[in-house]
Parts: structure tokens; C-alpha cells; sequence
């Protein structure tokens, strides 16, 4: 049993039936990105990924699949990081395995420190995992989701009240609105609840499995600010994957490009992108870093299934 901040309850049919965000020509323009000076090494990384891979047996023939295959990552506290990648490329199984809803086969992860496997209640005090599709009670409204999570992180009543109304207000939702029903949000608020949820623990590990994808262009601007802003604000290394390369370029001090389940290519931005231009002679575009160490595009395959979560 993991997170058990993903209560079940059947997904209602019901379109949001308002917005409680701002019109579009008042979305502000995304600030030019400032990434962080890389963090000295020798602390403890906040997420040590060590030669990690993950099979799954499928179909009736029992075939072996490498999702994960021999994945070595070092993530350092504050940083945010991307893990680019094409549909089955490994992502979302490497982000399962990071937050304990999947077991390693071989290699080692560790969080802030810890052992995932050998101290997994610490772990999971440290780690929130918010995917494409954030599971909700959505009849409660954000105020109450926020409390129930504090309740099950262990904090008391007074400060779950007081902590949750803080985060809240930073969401800027109108106090008025905070006992609706959170099924009548849009859906960029609704995601950038099930974000502000995993802000109720520190220093935390959010592991943001395409944190916009399938959302509209208005929302998917507003939960990257807002992934910004935490950045900016809170004591939290950030994951997330993504298959969206102007994303991946907006928010992440640095990447790793997975494909087939292997690490292809690390760095900035920047660095992979004067590589490609320099050692293969391609545009300077993260385009070409992502088609020079995949030898696809990322266009290609990003329709089919994008109903890749739980
Ligand atoms: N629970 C599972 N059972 C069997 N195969 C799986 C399972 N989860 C993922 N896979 C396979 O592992 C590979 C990686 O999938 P996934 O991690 O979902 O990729 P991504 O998130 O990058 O789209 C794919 O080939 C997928 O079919
Ligand atoms: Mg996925």
C-alpha cells in the first residue's frame, strides 16, 4: 500500500461549472526562466536513483518488458528536474517506483537519505506524487481534501486548519469558494490543489508524473506558474515528467531524456542543447537534442494513449 493520499471514488461525469480563474488575456506572460547555479555536491541528494531497473512480465506468453532499464539519476535538494520523454518511454513506471507503488527489481533508490525499501514510512512522509489525473473526494470542497491530507500526514488539527488556509490563499481561491465542491473547479485549479496538497510536508520530494497534460492552454499556464512559484517559495525538489518541450524548458534546471526505458542524454537545457548543435551539427533546439538522442520525433507518439495512470 502506498499514498494513501488517492482515495478511490468513481469519477464524475460533470463538466466544472465555473472557472475560478482569471480570463485569458489576464494570464500573465511566463517570466523568462532563471535556472538554479547547479547545488554542491556532497550534501545528501534529495532523490539518488541507482542503477534501477523494473520488468513487467506481460500478455499470456509472458513476455518480459524493460520499462526501467538500468536508470541512474542524482537529483540535488531545490532542484527541479525533467524527465522527457515519448509515451512508454518509462516514465510514469519510474515515478511509481520512486514513490513506492511499484517494487525495484535491482538497483537502489534513496530519499533525502533514506533507503525507499528498507525505510518506506519515512519515505513516504517525504514524497508526494501528484500524476496527470490527481485523485480527489470530489464532492468535498479544496479546504477539506487539504485537511484530510494533513490529518493522514499526521499534523494536528490546529495546524492542518492553519496551514491548509494558508496554502489556499495562495492558490488564490476566493474564500467564499473554499467550501464548494471541488468537482465544480476548473481543472487547472483542481491540479493545482492536488500540487498544493503535497506542500503540507517539508523538505518534500513532488514527483509530478505530466502535471499538464490534457489540460487547456489557460490551465496548463497556470499550474506551470504555479509549479514556479513553489519552486521559488517552498523548500521542495520537483520531478516531473513530461513529453511537452517548451515545458521542460520553462521549468527544469535540468533533464534527462528517457527513452526505452534508459537515460539517453542528461544535462540543462542549455548544455544539451549547444551539445547537439556542436557535436551533431543539428539546430540548437531542444527539438533536435530530443530527435539526435531518440531518433524520433517527440510529435510522433504523443496521441495514442495518454491514459497511462492508475
Ligand atoms: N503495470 C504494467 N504492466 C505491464 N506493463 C507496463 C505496466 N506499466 C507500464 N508498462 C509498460 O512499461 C513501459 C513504460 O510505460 P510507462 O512507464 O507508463 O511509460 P510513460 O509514462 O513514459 O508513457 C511501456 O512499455 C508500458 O506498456
Ligand atoms: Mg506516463
Amino acid at each position: 500500500m502506498a499514498l494513501t493520499l488517492e482515495p478511490h471514488q468513481p469519477e464524475t461525469a460533470s463538466q466544472p461549472s465555473e472557472t475560478l480563474v482569471a480570463p485569458v488575456d489576464r494570464v500573465p506572460a511566463p517570466a523568462p526562466h532563471v535556472r538554479r547555479p547547479a547545488p554542491p555536491r556532497g550534501a545528501v541528494p534529495a532523490l539518488l536513483i541507482d542503477h534501477v531497473t523494473k520488468r513487467f512480465i506481460v500478455g499470456r506468453k509472458k513476455k518480459s518488458v524493460v520499462a526501467v532499464d538500468d536508470v541512474s539519476i542524482r537529483i540535488e535538494r531545490g532542484e527541479t528536474y525533467g524527465v522527457l520523454g515519448a509515451n512508454g518511454g518509462g516514465k510514469s513506471t519510474l515515478i511509481r517506483l520512486v514513490s513506492t507503488l511499484l517494487t525495484i527489481d535491482s538497483g537502489r533508490v534513496e530519499v533525502f537519505g533514506h533507503d525507499i525499501e528498507r525505510e518506506e514510512m519515512a519515505v513516504k512522509r517525504l514524497i508526494n506524487r501528484v500524476s496527470v489525473d490527481a485523485a480527489f473526494f470530489k464532492k468535498l470542497s479544496p479546504f477539506e481534501n487539504l485537511i484530510y491530507a494533513a490529518r493522514l500526514y499526521g499534523l494536528d488539527a490546529g495546524t492542518a486548519r492553519r496551514e491548509s488556509v494558508a496554502i489556499l490563499a495562495r492558490l488564490g481561491i476566493a474564500e467564499s469558494r473554499l467550501s464548494r465542491p471541488l468537482e465544480q473547479m476548473s481543472r487547472g485549479m483542481q491540479q493545482k490543489v492536488a500540487i498544493a496538497r503535497a506542500l503540507l510536508t517539508s523538505p518534500t520530494l513532488l514527483l509530478l508524473d505530466e502535471p499538464t497534460t490534457g489540460l487547456d492552454p489557460r490551465s496548463k499556464l497556470e499550474v506551470q506558474t504555479f509549479i514556479e512559484e513553489i519552486r521559488d517559495s517552498h523548500d521542495a525538489t520537483i520531478v516531473l515528467t513530461t513529453h511537452d518541450l517548451a515545458e521542460a524548458d520553462r521549468l527544469c534546471d535540468r533533464l534527462a531524456i528517457l527513452n526505452e526505458g534508459r537515460v539517453v542524454v542528461e544535462g540543462t537545457p542549455e548544455e544539451l542543447v549547444a551539445r547537439v548543435a556542436r557535436e551533431h551539427g543539428q539546430p540548437p533546439t531542444l527539438e533536435s537534442v530530443f530527435m539526435t538522442w531518440t531518433g524520433r520525433s517527440l510529435d510522433d507518439d504523443t496521441e495514442e494513449d495518454d491514459d497511462d495512470d492508475d
